[in-house]
């Protein structure tokens, strides 16, 4: 349990609990262990988001992986995507003819992950699946193809376990909704 136990004066209500989130997780790093059986994964996390769930979820998948990072943005300070991504920091190393599996914490427009999707494939891994804790396919402007989704979420501002609000927030331990006069 985490020592944040308290609403965050910016939050109107928790939409995902610390628990339901690492419910999910134990489920979702079941799921993965079993598809990826006998191979070895390369875990490509999208920061910065996705820092929280990328190390519960790997702590969760019981098979011999590599863990790499790529940094991306696409909406600044902003709370609407600007729809340009930069990869702000690229991965450490080569992923070719590796099974790789990208872990994002939220789908949105789709922009990011479309982007990086492409980006990753032009160096010919294995494979590649995609990961997310949370899909919010009311603001869809580019189909992603999810192979393992931890939460379909409505049209809601969400923060927390890593999803920021102008860069904070980050670290609440629970998702939730921040209040319309703080968005
Ligand atoms: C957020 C989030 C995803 C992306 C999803 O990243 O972490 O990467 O937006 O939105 P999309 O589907 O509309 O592209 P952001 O650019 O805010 O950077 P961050 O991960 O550093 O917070």
């Amino acid at each position: 349990m985490s020592n944040i136990d308290y609403l965050d004066y910016r939050i109107d209500k928790v939409l995902i609990t610390e628990e339901q989130i690492k419910e999910r997780i134990k489920e979702l790093g079941k799921q993965i262990t079993k598809d990826f059986k006998g191979k070895e994964l390369t875990v490509v996390s999208i920061l910065r988001g996705s820092f929280l769930f990328t190390a519960d979820l790997c702590r969760s998948i019981d098979l011999d992986q590599k863990l790499d990072f790529m940094a991306v943005s696409s909406y600044g300070n902003a709370t609407k995507s600007s729809g340009v991504v930069k990869v702000e920091k690229d991965l450490a190393e080569s992923i070719t003819g590796k099974n790789v599996l990208i872990i994002e914490d939220i789908i949105d427009t789709g922009l990011t992950l479309s982007h990086v999707l492409k980006l990753l494939k032009t160096r010919e891994p294995a494979s590649i699946k995609i990961c997310v804790l949370c899909n919010k396919p009311s603001n869809l402007q580019q189909h992603v193809s999810v192979d393992y989704c931890g939460f379909t979420i409505g049209d809601e501002f969400v923060v927390g376990y890593g999803l920021d609000h102008k860069g904070y927030l980050r670290n609440l331990p629970y998702i939730g909704i921040v209040k319309p006069e703080y968005q």
